[in-house]
């Protein structure tokens, strides 16, 4: 074995045994005692009824379950709501529209706000719904505004974590709540992995770690009242809904046609529209990691 091998760390906790020959040998030794063995893997066992057992759904949650995990918290009519990050204030809407409350979507891109002013004129429950330039750093509103924080799948773009919780809390009447969710990375996710979904996607390295995100929550003077660990849940859904893409299609295409893709779709799209696909296959893959915080401002 070469230099590669030699140098070659386990994860912590790794079992080493002297039958390991292979780096990724060792690593599997992490999480299942010995690799399978060539009797075992042609042996006595049934393989149609191996993949009917893995076929079958685990009658997953979809995305659009976190508009009921916030409905837990109990918003209601009289209630104002910050939707931080708010894109074309979709989420918004369906929030006032299912818990009546007024909701104020707060996103720094122009064309996001644009549209989101389209959508809420057309929308049935618009008149509950304002979409406002602003960015979660400095978020345009008075202390205590807002009973509720809702913040979904924004915080990978943020470079300073505890000044943006910070202003939620500001935001936020005492006791408020806020609905955070967040890709965080597991340990599966290899450095070259990560250096790779984060640069296609606008995102900064930092925001992945849970404990960075834990920390800086409770300094900036939340309490964490609950976590709920979604995993890839909400692709499981969608896959068997035939609602998302194809995003291993999609790679495998990027991949191969790059030169021609880039030349008919710009090297902006190229890469957001990879790092998209690779942010889903992580999930699916468990090297990053959906999760739902409920906080409470101290
Ligand atoms: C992946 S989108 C999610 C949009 C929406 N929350 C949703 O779940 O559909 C991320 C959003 O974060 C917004 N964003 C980026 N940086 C931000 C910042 N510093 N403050 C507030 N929003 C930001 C982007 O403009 C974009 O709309």
């Amino acid at each position: 074995m070469g230099a590669a091998y030699d140098a070659f760390e386990p994860f912590p906790g790794a079992t080493i045994t002297s039958d390991d020959s292979t780096p990724s040998m060792r690593r599997m030794t992490n999480e299942w005692s010995k690799p399978v063995t060539v009797e075992e893997m042609y042996g006595d066992w049934d393989w149609e009824a191996a993949v009917a057992a893995v076929d079958r759904s685990l009658d997953p949650r979809p995305s659009s379950s976190i508009i009921d995990m916030f409905g837990a918290l109990g918003p209601g009519p009289g209630d104002v709501v910050l939707d931080i990050g708010g894109r074309d204030a979709a989420n918004g809407l369906e929030i006032a529209k299912r818990y009546g409350c007024r909701v104020i979507s707060v996103d720094p891109a122009e064309a996001n706000i644009a549209d989101g002013q389209v959508a809420i004129a057309e929308h049935e429950f618009g008149e509950l719904v304002e979409a406002v330039h602003g960015f979660i750093e400095e978020i345009p509103a008075a202390d205590g505004a807002f009973d509720f924080v809702f913040s979904r799948d924004m915080f990978a773009h943020v470079a300073d974590a505890e000044r943006a919780l910070g202003e939620c809390a500001r935001v936020l009447a005492p006791s408020g709540l806020m609905l955070f969710h967040q890709v965080f990375a597991t340990d599966r996710l290899e450095p070259i992995e990560a250096a790779e979904v984060i640069g296609h996607t606008a995102a900064v390295p930092e925001r992945f770690s849970v404990e960075g995100f834990e920390s800086a929550a409770v300094a900036a003077g939340f309490s964490i009242e609950n976590v709920d660990v979604v995993g890839s849940e909400w692709y499981e859904a969608s896959q068997e809904a035939g609602t998302a893409s194809n995003y291993l299609l999609q790679v495998s295409r990027l991949r191969r046609n790059k030169a021609a893709l880039i030349d008919e779709i710009g090297e902006v799209a190229y890469r957001v529209v990879y790092g998209n696909a690779l942010w889903t296959i992580n999930q699916i893959l468990g090297k990053l990691e959906s999760r739902v915080y409920t906080l409470r401002r101290n």
